[in-house]
């Protein structure tokens, strides 16, 4: 993985991923608070963040590497004109690693194409999220104790949701049920079922989900994306669809957790934060030795 950029999840192969998920593992229990002793890793953040920034820019700190960037693209010579194309050409003179997030999709392949050192996709429009997959995923495999055979309940924005494109992507090799849960306008797009039909993946589409929650080994609950709207009345429309109540677990899996990428809005009412069931706080701890584990294997300090 030396070198490697990581755009899309599908940058990486299944054997990759897995060992990531090690690596991750090995971070969590062994911190190496020198390995990455004079690296650079610049954050450019052309859209808000709070996790997939602070949890980069964590794992960086906790191995003794130096993070430069910016969380506003104002703060930029971007807000003078500047491209894109020449902001990540001069970026790759001062680091060793770019880690960009965007609003336009595909943004970071370009951005890759063009940097002289590996970019990592942070997120890319409605498009990609690669390292918030390898979080869940090791998430998944934490929780349930294996990636195999697992019944992955996705609720929400299937539409907008990066998260869930990336993460249905990496799972199709190991056997998964997806159950889609989404209002008709927000429904999981056609080229993400025409992947999973040409994998084999079943895969199911209900407005409804309380008559078959108790099936669930994950519930992957996601946010109604109101920046993606381009007609606000549309979100208004969609936005309190589905809201997760505690009232409604009482039938789920003693091993079910609720997984979500955050940040909330309505989605899972603030009830739910003390069942055990509740995964996603954890989730986003879990996102720090991932992305440890993928900035290391990138640089190459780990294989
Ligand atoms: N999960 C996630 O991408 O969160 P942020 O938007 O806060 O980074």
């Amino acid at each position: 993985m030396k070198d490697k950029s990581l755009i899309s999840i599908t940058d990486f192969s299944t054997e990759e991923i897995l060992r990531i998920l090690e690596i991750a593992a090995e971070f969590e229990s062994n911190p190496q608070p020198h390995l990455l002793d004079g690296k650079v890793v610049a954050t450019l953040f052309f859209e808000p963040s709070t996790r997939t920034r602070l949890s980069f820019e964590s794992a960086v700190n906790r191995m003794g590497g130096r993070v430069i960037g910016f969380s506003d693209p104002n703060a930029s010579s971007v807000s003078k004109g500047e491209t894109l194309k020449d902001t990540v050409r001069m970026v790759s003179n001062y680091c060793d690693l770019i880690v960009m997030r965007h609003p336009l999709e595909g943004s970071s392949r370009y951005a890759s194409e063009v940097a002289t050192v590996p970019v990592i996709n942070a997120g890319d429009g409605a498009n990609q999220h690669p390292t918030q997959t390898l979080l869940d995923m090791y998430s998944i495999k934490k929780t349930q104790g294996r990636l195999d055979n697992i019944n992955i309940f996705m609720v929400g924005d299937l539409k907008y949701g990066r998260t869930v494109h990336s993460l249905l992507m990496a799972m199709a090799p190991f056997n998964p049920t997806f159950n889609f849960i989404s209002h008709p306008k927000l429904k999981m797009p056609d080229e993400y079922k025409l992947f999973l039909d040409q994998k084999g993946v079943k895969y199911y589409e209900h407005q409804e989900f309380t008559d078959i929650i108790s099936q669930a080994d994950i519930i992957y609950m996601t946010r109604v994306q109101r920046e993606r709207f381009s007609d606000l009345m549309e979100y208004e429309k969609t936005k309190d669809t589905y809201v997760l109540r505690n009232s409604m677990l009482a039938n789920t899996k003693p091993t079910m957790r609720i997984l979500h990428p955050l940040p909330r809005i309505n989605e899972i009412n603030q009830d739910v934060d003390q069942n055990p069931k509740a995964y996603y706080f954890d989730q986003a701890r879990n996102g720090v030795f991932a992305r440890q584990a993928v900035i290391s294997a990138v640089l190459g300090l780990k294989s």
